[in-house]
């Protein structure tokens, strides 16, 4: 048997109305002015009005930093961390969406770390840990508030890039709902996926193990009891709550047991085409990707397809696993979600070029319950077209 790791943020603080307690936490962590790391739509959309009372309460010091862009590009890092050194802040409170957070991780270490965050693409480089770091999730979403990485665009050489290490997670993730019940209905759709996703990839794994596969069944059924009634009226509360705890079960299974080639086969989309958000590029990969990957682990996609409501006696794994397929399909139909990458304006002639950037991403083609070969990305991405 191979020895097992698992690795989450040490403190975790969910409920709705927890952000009142933010101030406090911050005095946990022995924070005394904190950088708020954020995007110009969290400000717009008024999120600061509930984060920034708690800590004036507490008597919390902030600057805040909201350039942050989807797909940041390595700069952001810099500015946020010159500013952080302008405004002498000693924690960082991260609020937002999947980018948000990244940067926020980073700059809390980079604060601490010796030369340019550009020396740490890879795993386990940081030297020492950062800053007291609060991750706070708007969408729910990425997970990214108990995973070990952040991810960077390299503008110049068109690339996302990883920082992986242990350092990388918060010292504490707070989850309020109450927070994400303004997201409008395309976001819910997009990263509710993401995290659906990220469920089905930790699951699917070849890194899974029992503890990681408890988590990402449920978050499979909670996200998928939720999506729809938080995609049709964002502000049912309890939905919206099931949905982040659904993000947070996700994000636990696949910080350790990884994500596979769904999320491989979305990076070089993304890389190319920048109006392709995240959790669409997922999306649109998913169906073609599950059919590939089923023949890998059959038992593995019927529990998938329990989680998802269709428990059965009388289908085998492969029809089970089949059957799931359509569930997910009617899912992303419900969800105005595109199902064809010419939906997206993704020209034919690109896929020889996706195919071989998905050969790249070695890192997360590893996990795969099967094995890619050139000719299959090339056909998968066909299948998707
Ligand atoms: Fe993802």
């Amino acid at each position: 048997m191979a020895h097992m790791l698992f690795r989450t943020t040490p403190r975790i603080l969910m409920g709705p109305g927890c952000v009142e307690q933010l101030g406090q936490e911050v005095k946990t962590l022995k924070g005394e002015k904190a950088l708020i790391v954020t995007d110009p739509g969290i400000t717009r959309a008024g999120l600061l009005d509930q984060v920034l009372p708690p800590l004036n309460k507490a008597g919390i010091a902030t600057a805040l930093f909201d350039q942050v862009e989807p797909d940041p590009r390595i700069e952001i890092v810099d500015q946020a961390l010159s500013l952080l050194k302008a405004e002498k802040c000693d924690a960082v409170i991260g609020l937002g969406g999947g980018s948000s957070l990244d940067i926020a991780k980073l700059v809390a270490a980079m604060a601490l770390n010796p030369g340019h965050i550009s020396d740490y693409f890879g795993v386990d480089l940081l030297v020492r840990p950062g800053l007291p770091l609060i991750c706070i999730p708007t969408t729910a979403g990425t997970g990214s508030e108990v995973t070990p990485i952040a991810i960077l665009s390299d503008e110049t050489e068109h690339l996302k890039k990883g920082v992986v290490s242990s350092h990388l997670f918060p010292g504490l993730a707070l989850l309020d709902p109450v927070l994400t019940l303004g997201v409008p209905p395309a976001v819910t759709a997009f990263t509710g996926m993401d995290a659906l996703i990220h469920a089905i990839e930790a699951y699917t794994s070849i890194n899974a193990s029992d503890l990681t596969d408890h988590l990402a069944v449920r978050a499979v059924e909670l996200l998928y009891a939720n999506l729809l009634k938080a995609y049709a009226r964002g502000e049912d509360l309890e939905a919206r709550s099931k949905m982040l705890e659904g993000s947070l079960l996700a994000g636990m299974a696949f910080a350790n047991a990884g994500v596979t080639a769904v999320h491989a086969f979305a990076y070089p989309l993304g890389g190319e085409f920048h109006h392709i958000s995240h959790g669409l590029a997922n999306s649109v990969m998913l169906p073609h990707v599950l059919r590939f990957n089923m023949l890998g682990n059959l038992p593995k996609f019927a529990d998938i397809s329990a989680a998802l409501g269709l428990a059965s006696e009388e289908l085998t794994d492969r029809q089970a696993a089949e059957e799931g397929l359509d569930v997910i399909e009617e899912l992303m139909i419900d969800l105005n979600i595109p199902l064809r990458l010419r939906d997206l304006k993704v020209p034919e002639g690109a896929i020889p070029g996706l195919a071989q950037g998905v050969m790249k991403v070695t890192r997360l083609l590893a996990n795969n319950p099967r094995k890619i070969f050139l000719e299959d990305a090339e056909r998968i991405y066909r299948q998707a077209w």
